[in-house]
């Protein structure tokens, strides 16, 4: 039986995640963080493709994503909310509906196709909503390296598919406020759920 709740970090890239992730560690000490791409073995080589010029076609990311999904949550997702652990996690299947849905897939198809691998279900998603040009511009200016997915014209398809998805798990924060602002309202949220 599933016991801990389950919470999934999404955005676009560049959005601030990784600076809520960072904040919210020291409030939820008990928690079980996770990502993905995880650093198993199928997250490993989608970092390397994500990072090179070594392109891969939409269904080939799709399958590489699916089975890093699968072992994330056999190894790791599910244990945790059995032992009665909360998980957040940076990023889940809203991002393989959104990233791969901009790459030409069906964002409705990948995310049935998630849900009928037996896939934990989240609890809630919080959704940090930044343009995609702001993302842009905070991408830049922390590092001159660009992935594959951070264009504005791919990061714009990928906001829109994001808010097509939406569903009533999604709670929006503005991720143009400070991270402190960000922080209290996602502070807030979990606050009803966990
Ligand atoms: P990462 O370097 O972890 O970026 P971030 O810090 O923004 O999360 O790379 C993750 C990339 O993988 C990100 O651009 C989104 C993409 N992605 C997919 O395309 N499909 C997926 O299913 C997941 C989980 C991530």
């Amino acid at each position: 039986m599933i016991k801990g709740k389950f919470i999934v970090i999404e955005g676009i890239d560049g959005c601030g995640k990784s600076t809520l992730i960072e904040n919210l560690r020291k409030h939820f000490s008990d928690a079980v963080f996770l990502r993905e791409p995880t650093n198993g073995q199928f997250g490993t080589v989608i970092r390397k493709k994500l990072s090179s010029d070594d392109i891969l076609n939409a269904d080939e990311m799709l399958e590489l994503f699916l089975s890093d999904r699968a072992e994330d949550c056999e190894v790791n997702i599910f244990p945790a909310l059995k032992s009665g652990k909360n998980v957040i996690m940076d990023r889940y299947y809203y991002s393989n509906a959104a990233y791969q849905g901009a790459m030409g897939l069906d964002c409705r198809e990948i995310i049935k196709n998630n849900i009928n691998r037996g896939f934990a279900v989240p609890d809630a998603v919080l959704y940090l909503d930044i343009t995609p040009v702001e993302a842009l511009k905070r991408i830049r200016s922390r590092s001159l390296d660009s992935e594959q997915y951070e264009k504005l014209s791919f990061l714009e398809k990928v906001d829109s598919i994001y808010k097509k998805i939406a569903d009533d798990k999604y709670f929006f924060i503005d991720g143009n406020l400070s991270a402190e602002m960000v922080l209290q309202q996602a502070l807030k949220k979990l606050g009803e759920i966990l």
